[in-house]
């Protein structure tokens, strides 16, 4: 009834953002994410009827209120569609600083599926904890299950069954590829995406053009990821996360998730750019900055960013492996 799994975090190259279904977490539009190698959480759970109530342990701490009870309410739902009346014990660590202001919710959650499927035996394939992990609080988390590249299909049903991720290509396949993680301000974020999603589909005049256009961004992804294309991919990517962060200005009230070190940042590539090196941004629900470009411009960029912007921390990752069941128990 113990078990430990580790997963990494993920950056959506096309992003998810808008709900059909809350309560299944069903996306309005599919996405596309890259698992990093050098950015992950390690959970061990145990269920057991010695345990006289719930405890979960995040990063050294005892998590209480909202933190506790966002894990919690996943486990009732595990326990609920498993008839499971025994408590649990989960200690979960990121192997990044949580102060870095980056999501942890996508690496925290696939482990917590991963892990709780094993301590109950449940024998789920890949697809089915994907599913899971997606009914999780954070839907991006189903991506975290494989390595490499990865989509997560919108689906089309109503019960949610073909709403799942699925591996593109693996970690192996574009050894070039890097991220660079620039990190401007390290607070966390005062809207949680859920509920910054919830507003944008409600109140952003600009939504039905963020849907119609999200086809054509995940075709040139996959295209471009299949053929090691950085430009392809990049731009697509860079447009992508302009968009969403369009629908998030235009929320009522606005979302705005940029700090001036973002901008920096952001013209600070576009300048790279005109200089002919090939590299792009994205920019998730908070102010950190992520750089899409091949190994062997990091240094550049990596060089140029810490002159030119005001950076706290920069963490060079690549694609890395999905989750995993690891015999390294936190407690
Ligand atoms: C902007 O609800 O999946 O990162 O914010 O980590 O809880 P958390 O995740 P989730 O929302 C993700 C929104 C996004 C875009 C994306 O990852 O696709």
């Amino acid at each position: 009834m113990k078990a430990t799994a580790i997963a990494p975090s993920n950056i959506a190259l096309v992003k998810y953002w808008g709900r059909r279904n809350d309560r299944l977490v069903l996306p309005y539009n599919g996405s596309i994410s890259v698992s990093l190698n050098d950015l992950f959480t390690r959970t061990t759970v145990e269920f057991s009827s010695d345990f006289k109530e719930d405890i979960v342990v995040i990063n050294g701490e005892v998590a209480e209120g909202e933190k506790f009870s966002r894990v919690i309410n996943f486990v009732n739902m595990i326990r609920d569609i498993y008839s499971i009346d025994d408590h649990v014990k989960i200690v979960s660590e990121n192997n990044f600083p949580t102060s870095a202001g980056l999501a942890s919710s996508a690496s925290g959650f696939a482990a917590l599926t991963l892990a709780c499927s094993k301590a109950l035996g449940l024998n789920l394939s890949d697809k089915e904890i994907s599913i899971l992990a997606r009914r999780s609080g954070s839907g991006s988390a189903s991506r975290s299950i494989f390595g490499g590249f990865v989509e997560w299909h919108r689906g089309n049903r109503d019960d949610g069954t073909d709403s799942y991720s699925e591996q593109i290509v693996d970690e192996k396949y574009w050894r070039d590829f890097r991220i660079i993680v620039s990190i401007v301000a390290k607070s966390e974020k005062k809207i949680s995406s859920a509920r910054g999603m919830k507003y944008t589909v409600e109140t952003s005049p600009f939504y039905k053009g963020w849907i119609d256009s999200i086809d054509n961004d995940l075709k040139r992804i996959r295209s471009g990821i299949l053929d090691r294309d950085i430009e392809l991919v990049g731009s697509v990517a860079e447009h992508n996360c302009l968009k969403m962060h369009s629908l998030m200005l235009s929320t009522v009230p606005p979302l705005i998730y940029w700090v001036p070190g973002t901008l920096q940042v952001i013209h600070t590539i576009h300048k790279l750019r005109d200089d002919d090196l090939a590299c792009y941004f994205t920019i998730d629900a908070g102010p950190n900055v992520k750089v899409i470009c091949s190994k062997n411009d990091v240094k550049e960029i990596e060089d140029v960013l810490t002159d030119k912007c005001s950076i706290e921390d920069i963490i060079v990752t690549k694609p890395g492996k999905g989750a995993r069941i690891t015999n390294s128990h936190l407690f």
